[in-house]
């Protein structure tokens, strides 16, 4: 694989981190994982919805930290606190009040859900939800979607390696399939703790899937007559969709909603809320972590929270989340080329048409870079209070160009 020069110090980079990192940038950062040598793999900065990468080149960004930054790169409104918290003081032993104030805005704004605790990552909260599940019924068994990403850990990642045996209790069905998660029920009847599910599903490598009619009364039901818990893992759509948690703009009605990502608009953290009958289980259960009463991100989370509502920022996402959907459909189209935009509008992903190795994907991807527009050719976007008209439209003219590279590079066939 050769390097485009425009990368070169990304490059090095990567060679030197290859030698002391394993694998040099691992996980969904890993460059296999976007197009390799033709896309930056280190960052230095952001401001806004921009982002520069090592070699110095600016990019409107619409991955926005893996989701998290929903206001945009440094926002005053967050960091001034946050700051000011740091140079207080930020690891005190002890929780610091913000702790306390978090977890009663979340339980009054969040529908449905009665208590928080909380962590660093959004894998901490769906294990944790897992775990609380399984000690509340007494039973094993967790049923995911298949393709659903649900962090890091072993029970639900792409670590399949069978001595780990912590994938032994957890079963696949797939997405929006209503008789084959009754199935699974028939099947492991009296043994299933809980279902956990996405608001819509997200799979890598794929279109994304809004869930069809009925699902999410579906899964309550399923879940009411074995009596498991219906986990509602929001931590890649949370305010986005809706203020007070995606499951109502979904119509679902969850035991826990795992939260993370952009509640805090890019500080460390992670929450997992539910309902009373899970709170004594939960005070019961060992929860901590050294790093996770560090208080600087319970005050980001609060200003982040504040701002959020104060600026309607779920309307926002969604009008420019729209406006660049409808937009690249059009450019697609003027260049010959079936494009599909899938997911919520703040939330969307763009495949072409029989791109069945999403070679397409990569080469626009890869355009688009060049061009300074920072998009996944395999992982959905995200949109940002930052993202205002002129950025979408930029984004835009870039598209039409990179649609017409992406037609000579493949000469129109797939
Ligand atoms: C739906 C969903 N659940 C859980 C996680 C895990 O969150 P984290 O990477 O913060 O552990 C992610 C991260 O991308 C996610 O998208």
């Amino acid at each position: 694989m050769t390097t485009t020069p425009r990368y070169a110090l990304s490059q090095d980079l990567f060679d030197r981190a290859a030698s002391v990192i394993p694998g040099g940038i691992y996980g969904s950062k890993s460059p296999g994982f976007s197009v390799p040598g033709r896309f930056p793999y280190y960052f230095t900065e952001g401001s806004g919805c921009r982002i520069k990468d090592a070699d110095g080149h600016e990019y409107i960004d619409y991955l926005c930290g893996f989701g998290s930054m929903i206001l945009g790169f440094g926002n005053p409104i967050v960091d001034d606190p946050a700051i000011e918290q740091l140079r207080k003081g930020d690891l005190l032993n002890q929780p610091g009040p913000a702790m306390v104030e978090l977890a009663e805005r979340l339980t009054a704004l969040i529908d449905g859900m009665d208590w928080a605790v909380f962590a660093k990552n959004g894998t901490d909260a769906t294990t944790l939800a897992v775990s609380l599940s399984r000690v509340h019924t007494g039973k094993p068994y967790v049923l995911m979607a298949q393709g659903a990403y649900h962090g890091s850990a072993n029970w639900c990642s792409s670590n399949a390696y069978p001595v780990l045996r912590d994938k032994d209790e957890v079963r696949l069905f797939p997405y929006g399939d209503v008789a084959a998660l009754q199935a699974l029920f028939d099947e492991l009847r009296g043994q299933v703790a809980a279902v956990i599910l996405t608001p819509y599903h997200h799979a890598t490598w794929a279109p994304q899937q809004m869930p069809p009619a009925g699902w999410h009364e579906a899964v309550r039901r399923l879940c009411d007559e074995e009596s498991a818990f219906f986990i509602m893992d929001d931590i890649r759509a949370n305010f986005r969709l809706n203020l007070h948690g995606s499951h109502r703009a979904m119509g679902a009605k969850p035991d826990f909603v795992c939260m993370g990502k952009s509640l805090a608009n890019g500080y460390p953290i992670g929450a997992l809320m539910g309902t009373e009958e899970l709170k004594k289980t939960a005070s019961n259960f060992f929860i901590t972590g050294t790093f996770w009463t560090s208080t600087v991100p319970y005050v980001a989370s609060l200003a982040c929270l504040n701002e959020m509502e104060r600026l309607d920022v779920v309307s926002h996402v969604q009008a420019m989340g729209a406006r660049l959907k409808q937009g690249l459909i059009k450019a697609g189209m003027e260049a010959g080329y079936n494009i599909s935009c899938t997911g919520p509008d703040a939330i969307p992903f763009m495949t072409f048409d029989d791109d069945a190795d999403m070679w397409h994907n990569q080469e626009f991807s890869a355009q688009m870079a060049t061009r300074g527009v920072y998009l996944h050719p395999h992982h959905n976007w995200f949109l940002s209070y930052a993202h205002k008209e002129s950025d979408i439209d930029e984004t835009l003219e870039k598209a039409a160009e990179s649609f017409q590279e992406v037609k000579k590079a493949f000469q129109g066939e797939f």
